[in-house]
C-alpha cells in the first residue's frame, strides 16, 4: 500500500456527498493501493447530520481509510489536503437571480480560497462541483497565490458522459465504444457538446444534424431537470460518479486515442478568452491534462461556442469585484 492521501469533500452532508463519500472510501476512485484520509467538510448547522455519515463510514470497515475529519472549520478542513472534491454550495432559492446566485456562491469559494491557499498541499487537485461551478472555480482560483492555477478545475465530466450515453444508445453500441466527444463552455445550458470528431468502435461515426440540434442537445442540456422531474430529487448519484471519474482520470490519464471534458483555466485556446474557466476537451498523461488542439470548429459549432462564451464573460463580469 502507498502511504495514505488526504481527500476533502465540501458539502459532504448533503445529497452528492452521500453518493460520492462511500465511493471513494471503498477505493474506486484512487484505486485499491491507495489508502485515504477523509475530510468531510460541511456547515455549523449540517454537524448533526454529518455525524451519522462518520458512523456509516466506521461500520463500511473499509480496509483503505485510515482516517477521518469531519468538520466545520474550513483550516482544519483543508490542511494537508491532496484532492479537494468542493461539492458545497449555495443552492439557488425560488425568485432568485442568478446575479445573487453568483454572489452568495463568491463569498463561500473566496473564503474556501484563501483556506486551501494558506492549508492544503501544494500539490492539491481541486475539482468544483458546486454551481455556478466553472465562476465558483473562478473565483476560488483567483485567491490562490502558491499554487499552480492548473490545479483548480471544475466539472463538465456528468455532461460529458450524458452525451456519451445518448450517442451509444442512437448508434446502438456501448457507452464505452463512444470516443473523440466534448463539452465545450459552462457547464449550463449553454455547454456545447462537440461530436464532430466521434468514433464509435473506433470508427467515424456520424448522426444526422436534426436530431443533434433538435434532440440531442437539449436532452444532454435538459437532463438534470428531466431527472429531478422524476425523482423529485436531484441526479446526485450521477454526479458524484462524474466528480469521482475527473479525479481518477486526472490522475490516470486518458487512454490513448481519446479525449474527456474537464473545465480548466483557458490559455487562449479556440479564441476562448484567457482565465475564463472553460470546459475544453482534454488528453491527460503523468497527472498534467493538455488541451486538444485544432479540433475543426464548423460555423454551427462556432455559433454555440460564441454563446457559452459570453455567458462566462457575463458571468465574470458580475462578480469582477470579487477578482480583485
Ligand atoms: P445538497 O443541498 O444536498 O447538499 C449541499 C451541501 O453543501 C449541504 O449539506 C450544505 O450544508 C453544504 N454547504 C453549503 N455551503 C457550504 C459551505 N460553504 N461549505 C461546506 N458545505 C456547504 O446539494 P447536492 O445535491 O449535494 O448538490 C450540491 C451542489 O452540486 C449544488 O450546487 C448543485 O447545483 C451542484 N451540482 C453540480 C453538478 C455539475 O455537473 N457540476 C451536477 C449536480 C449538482
Amino acid at each position: 500500500l502507498k502511504p495514505p492521501v488526504r481527500v476533502a469533500i465540501t458539502g459532504a452532508a448533503g445529497q452528492i456527498g452521500y453518493s460520492l463519500i462511500f465511493r471513494v472510501a471503498s477505493g474506486e476512485m484512487l484505486g485499491p493501493n491507495q489508502p485515504v484520509i477523509l475530510h468531510l467538510i460541511d456547515l455549523p448547522f449540517a454537524m448533526t447530520a454529518l455525524n451519522g455519515v462518520v458512523m456509516e463510514i466506521q461500520d463500511c470497515a473499509f480496509p483503505l481509510v485510515q482516517g477521518i475529519v469531519a468538520t466545520d472549520n474550513q483550516q482544519v478542513g483543508f490542511k494537508d489536503v491532496n484532492y479537494a472534491l468542493l461539492v458545497g454550495a449555495k443552492p439557488r432559492g425560488p425568485g432568485m437571480e442568478r446575479g445573487d446566485l453568483l454572489k452568495d456562491n463568491g463569498k463561500i469559494f473566496t473564503e474556501t480560497g484563501k483556506y486551501i491557499n494558506d492549508h492544503a498541499s501544494r500539490d492539491i487537485k481541486v475539482v468544483v462541483v458546486g454551481n455556478p461551478c466553472n465562476t465558483n472555480c473562478l473565483i476560488l482560483a483567483n485567491q490562490i497565490k502558491d499554487i499552480p492555477k492548473e490545479n483548480f478545475t471544475a466539472m463538465t465530466r456528468l455532461d460529458h458522459n450524458r452525451a456519451q450515453h445518448q450517442l451509444a444508445d442512437k448508434l446502438g453500441v456501448h457507452t464505452s465504444d463512444i470516443r473523440k466527444i466534448a463539452i465545450f463552455g459552462n457547464h449550463s445550458p449553454t455547454m456545447v457538446p462537440y461530436i464532430d470528431q466521434m468514433t464509435a468502435k473506433n470508427h467515424k461515426a456520424t448522426v444526422d444534424q436534426q436530431w443533434v440540434t433538435q434532440t440531442f442537445i437539449p436532452t444532454v442540456q435538459q437532463r438534470g431537470a428531466e431527472i429531478i422531474k422524476a425523482r423529485k430529487l436531484s441526479s446526485a448519484a450521477s454526479a458524484g460518479n462524474a466528480a469521482m471519474n475527473h479525479i481518477t482520470t486526472w490522475v490516470n490519464g486518458t487512454a490513448e486515442g481519446d479525449y474527456t471534458s474537464m473545465a480548466i483555466p483557458s490559455d487562449g485556446s479556440y479564441g476562448v478568452p484567457k482565465g475564463l474557466i472553460f470546459s475544453f476537451p482534454v488528453t491527460v498523461k503523468n497527472g498534467k491534462y493538455s488541451i486538444v488542439q485544432g479540433l475543426p470548429i464548423s460555423p454551427f459549432y462556432q455559433g454555440l461556442l460564441d454563446k457559452t462564451i459570453k455567458e462566462l464573460v457575463d458571468e465574470r463580469n458580475a462578480v469582477d469585484h470579487l477578482l480583485k
